[in-house]
């Protein structure tokens, strides 16, 4: 048998995912790369690319390249017009909605029990007597269902909310009061007090939420964008929270990451920023998805979770 070459590559935890890499004996042989510079010496050999936030335009060397391990669930770094057609690109799936379920119920909890204002009043040793608000009886608007989204809707239904949703289809789904088309966005907008964006980014849903969908929000709802950044234009997201067209957001990704230190948004009052952690990628849970696939395609078996190249997710 001749093995295959496979090239993992991560920046920061490339001996991690390496650790946990399970193949039949001599069947791979595992290229190890946390930098552009060892990835680029050993592109023209690779067949199985297995990575994180890789340097796309070096995938104009591969010529040898056949498959494509995403480690995360969003693959348009890939989608560049020096892959050749014939990659196959998976992605890692079934591990981010539970995290990203906790992190949008957590942060629409930090809002509801007013966590900030109590724990500002017990530093200044203040009994400061403020009622939380409800979640339950709250419209949940979920921007993209898959399996992300249905997640967050489950978890949301758990605390009583009303969980809408927007999906391609428009196809009712179990669990949400109503799902709407992308065309009818504002409309499912209009009714949300807490609305999140789950959309990977594609031709069709870049810029998708932008002045009129904003404007069509609650002057009371908070937006969570834990997508993809450029889902939402930046400057009509920074105007509606500057004038206050919408309560507030809660931020995990951006146009340009990391943010830049002189962006407006970090001197909002009413954003919260965190550093696109909110559907963490983690060894131990994206290993088994790669392990599955690699024993699927030395057998010549077909791939689970491929992306589909014309949709781009
Ligand atoms: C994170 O953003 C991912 O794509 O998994």
């Amino acid at each position: 048998m001749t093995s295959r070459r496979v090239l993992l590559y991560h920046p920061g935890q490339a001996e991690a995912y390496a650790r946990l890499v399970r193949a039949p004996r001599r069947a791979i042989s595992l290229d190890v790369c946390s930098t552009p510079a060892e990835a680029a010496a050993r592109m023209a050999d690779t067949e199985i690319l297995y990575a994180w936030k890789f340097p796309s335009h070096l995938l104009a060397r591969a010529s040898r390249l056949r498959w494509i391990q995403a480690m995360g669930a969003g693959v348009e770094e890939f989608f560049v017009p020096d892959l050749p057609p014939r990659v196959i690109v998976t992605r890692a799936t079934g591990m981010f909605g539970a995290w990203m379920a906790e992190y949008t119920l957590g942060w629409c909890t930090w809002v509801t029990q007013r966590m900030e204002a109590f724990r500002e009043a017990q530093h200044e040793r203040r009994w400061r007597a403020l009622d939380p608000e409800p979640l339950h009886g709250r419209t949940l608007a979920i921007v993209g269902l898959g399996d992300i989204g249905r997640q967050i809707a489950r978890a949301g239904a758990a605390l009583g909310m009303r969980v809408i949703g927007v999906s391609r289809s428009g196809r009712p789904q179990r669990g949400l009061a109503a799902v709407y088309r992308p065309s009818s966005l504002a409309r499912a907008l209009r009714q949300a007090d807490f609305a999140v964006s789950v959309l990977p980014l594609t031709e069709e849903t870049r810029g998708l939420i932008g002045e009129a969908e904003l404007r069509a929000m609650k002057p009371t709802a908070w937006l969570l964008n834990i997508g993809r950044g450029a889902v939402i234009q930046e400057p009509a997201l920074v105007r509606a929270l500057g004038e206050k067209w919408i309560a507030g957001g809660i931020l995990d990704v951006f146009d340009t990451e990391p943010l830049p230190p002189d962006h407006p948004l970090w001197a909002l009052p009413n954003v919260v920023i965190t550093p696109h952690i909110a559907g963490p990628s983690v060894p131990a849970e994206i290993a088994p998805v790669f392990n599955a696939n690699l024993r699927r395609y030395l057998a010549g078996q077909r791939l689970r979770f491929v992306v589909d190249r014309a949709r781009g997710y």
